[in-house]
């Protein structure tokens, strides 16, 4: 096999990004190099606390994780225990993870990490909101260049916005980080909501997680059964959307994909639009591009991979 695929995950569990996290650490395609935890979803001690239940869950506790920034560069947190629940990870029965936080500061390690690690073998997956990702930019130029690539669940177009009308959670917590990492020059990729309300739990795939036969299975059906309400209600959906996923699906299988090279900027001031994602998907600017912005995907090649995977773990 082609060597690992070397990342930092960058997240705010979340059923979604519990699941994303789980997908990682089964395949062996990609090296998780550390998780960043960072304030979303729920505040950031859930977060940080989150991220290391699951990496028991994946019987991989010695995964390093680091606490991140517990407060977007510039406003007030905006959380979301309306979709995911008081712990943020409602549904199965959680405990007091035994695996210890490190130290260091999650920032002080992406910075570490990429100037360690040779330019151009470290991919930072993002399933929060970017203020981990743009307080290192901001305080470490020199990383920027070195990146590999970023792949981003964030943003959304077609399907305009879920926390606002015009804006999606990830964007609209942290406007201004996303507007510095979608500025950076950085290859980036994104996963917008276009694609990710295509990739559903519908009940045939929730009952494929349950009967797995091991604990990854079922605490994973567990999860999504509880996220799954808040969609079915609100959209009328057949299941939850599995948004984080995507990302790591992406980095194992591009192929699952399709997308656009185009320029995708941030909406920072308005009021009305503050956090959406402008993008010029039918290239009537001349704005640079500066993101492959999915629109579509293989929803049965990607949970025919999902499935697969999980299998994997205890
Ligand atoms: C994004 O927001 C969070 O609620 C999910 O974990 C996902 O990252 C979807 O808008
Ligand atoms: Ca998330």
């Amino acid at each position: 096999m082609a060597s690992k695929r070397k990342i930092i995950i960058d997240t705010d569990p979340g059923q979604d990004d519990a699941v994303a996290i789980l997908l990682a650490l089964a395949s062996p395609e990609i090296e998780v190099l550390g998780i960043t935890a960072v304030a979303g979803n729920v505040p950031l001690s859930l977060t940080a606390k989150n991220a290391r239940i699951i990496c028991e869950v994946a019987g991989k506790a010695d995964t390093r994780v680091f606490a991140g920034c517990d407060q977007p560069m510039r406003r007030n947190l905006v959380t979301a225990e309306h979709v995911h629940g008081r712990t943020g990870l409602d549904g199965p029965d959680l405990w007091e993870p035994t695996m210890p936080i490190q130290d260091q500061h999650a920032v002080d390690f992406i910075i570490e990490t990429l100037r360690s690690e040779p330019t151009g073998t470290v991919t930072l997956a993002t399933l929060g909101p970017l203020t981990n990702v743009a307080t290192a930019f901001d305080r470490a130029p020199d990383i920027v260049p070195r990146v590999a690539e970023i792949v981003s669940m964030g943003g959304a177009y077609f399907e305009v916005g879920n926390i606002t009308p015009a804006a999606e959670f990830n964007i609209y917590v942290d406007p201004e980080a996303a507007d510095i990492v979608f500025k950076s020059g950085t290859p980036l990729t994104l996963m917008p909501l276009d694609v990710t309300h295509k990739a559903l739990v519908t009940k045939p795939r929730n009952d494929a997680f349950r009967s797995l036969g091991n604990r990854t299975g079922v605490f994973t059906a567990e999860m999504t059964e509880f996220f799954e309400r808040f969609d079915k209600e609100k959209y009328g959906s057949a299941g939850a959307p599995l948004h984080d996923p995507t990302v790591i699906a992406y980095l194992i299988n591009p192929d699952l994909f399709s997308g656009r090279h185009i320029n995708v900027e941030v909406e920072t001031t308005s009021d009305l639009t503050l956090g959406m994602t402008v993008a010029d998907w039918w290239r009537v600017t001349n704005r640079p591009a500066n993101a492959t912005f999915m629109g579509d995907l293989d929803a049965d090649g990607f949970f025919t991979l999902l499935t697969e995977r999980l299998a994997r773990l205890p």
